[in-house]
């Protein structure tokens, strides 16, 4: 009988004397072992069935219950990108490529959050943020209550904080907050039990939106180190790109920041970015171009510019994308305005934007989020 380990002893190939097709052997701890034919006679093919075969089951089996892991990543709360490390933000982006990979299978569910509750909070609006958040978690099998805050006893006269002290109560194991106050997440994660999630503050930070940013630039150019990413646009409101640049810098790229004068914050100016308020100049050798909505609900008793002079100036479009790279792609965290800060045909040019695969990311990034960080609770939580 031939044999070949994939696994050690957990994964192998066999084949008997009398048949031509490769057999897979599965054994997991504390499960009896399981053995099922992988259907070809290509070792190539019967190794990528098997570990698919593998990485399903695993996935299926595990609850951490019994088994808890030890990340180099001991949070509980993902509140902002500042307090990441270069190792954890790696970190999370390599574990969460398992979960690209489970995102893709037919049957999307695993037994991993099972039984453990996650309320999302969002006090502001959101279509992305909050609905990978739900898809995340209940992939993992976790419960999910969205708390429909405009209905909620707020229109009451109850303040945050109560709402908060109640759903605490409730001994949820994450709260994802968003909120138009910078540092609420915060605040909230020093009142709680559970683990909290900056869903996104004001225009201080978004770090899951980072993450799967940093994870789509992961998937599409294998490295980080000598690319040059520039973030264009509203800078001055944008809690997106203050947690791109913190991450993206941590990560070895390098950054430019084009926008209006008016618009490039002086906090930001302190950074390790190179500041420029021309897109010809700005996009010049670069790799990634990252555009930015301009953030109408945060301006307050200033003048919105003209749309269209706008675009003129500082929207995307197929001639301003050729400053940069030959092979330059697109990204964009949304919502878009299409034909503000970017051209509608580029938006969708699967050619050269990555705008959809930015939400692909954003459900295996918060999945990887929601384990460690309910497993560190469990590990090293009150
Ligand atoms: N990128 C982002 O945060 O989008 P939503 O506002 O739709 O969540």
């Amino acid at each position: 009988m031939k044999k070949i380990s994939l696994k050690k002893n957990h994964l192998q190939l066999y084949k008997r004397e009398n048949s031509k097709i490769w057999q897979i052997k599965i054994k997991l701890p504390l499960k009896k072992a399981l053995r099922v034919s992988s259907g070809t006679s290509v070792l190539k093919e019967a190794k990528e069935i098997a570990n698919k075969k593998y990485d399903l089951l695993s996935l299926e089996n595990s609850n951490n219950i019994n088994i808890y892991k030890y990340h180099p990543i001991k949070k509980i709360h993902l509140i902002k990108s500042k307090d990441l490390t270069k190792e954890e933000i790696e970190y999370l982006i390599q574990e969460s490529f398992k979960y690209i990979k489970f995102n893709k299978q037919k049957i999307k569910k695993s037994k991993i959050l099972e039984g453990r509750i996650i309320f999302n909070l969002f006090f502001e609006d959101s279509t992305r943020t909050r609905t990978s958040f739900e898809v995340a978690a209940k992939r993992l099998g976790a419960d999910l209550i969205n708390v429909a805050l405009k209905d909620s006893s707020i229109n009451k006269g109850e303040t945050l904080l109560d709402t908060i002290t109640t759903i605490n109560s409730m001994n949820p194991d994450v709260l994802i907050v968003r909120h138009p106050e910078e540092g609420i997440s915060e605040k909230i994660s020093k009142m709680v039990n559970s683990c909290v999630i900056n869903a996104g503050d004001g225009s201080r930070e978004h770090p899951t939106q980072a993450l799967l940013d940093a994870l789509t630039i992961k998937k599409k150019f294998g490295s980080f180190k000598n690319l040059k990413i520039a973030i264009c646009g509203d800078i001055m409101h944008s809690r997106v790109a203050r947690s791109n640049i913190e991450i993206l810098n941590k990560l070895g790229s390098n950054i430019n920041i084009i926008g209006p004068k008016e618009w490039i914050p002086a906090d930001i100016k302190k950074l390790k970015v190179n500041i420029f308020n021309n897109m010809k100049e700005g996009l010049k050798d670069c790799d990634i171009v990252m555009m930015l909505r301009i953030q109408k609900e945060r301006i307050v008793r200033k003048i919105m510019p003209n749309e269209k002079l706008y675009f003129n100036q500082f929207g995307l479009d197929y001639k301003k994308l050729a400053y940069a790279k030959k092979n330059a792609f697109v990204m964009h965290p949304g919502p878009m305005n299409r034909g503000v800060e970017i051209d509608s045909k580029l938006a969708d040019d699967i050619t050269r934007s990555l705008i959809q695969e930015q939400v692909s990311m954003g459900v295996a990034i918060r999945m990887t989020c929601l384990e460690i960080l309910i497993n560190n609770k469990d590990l090293y939580g009150s």
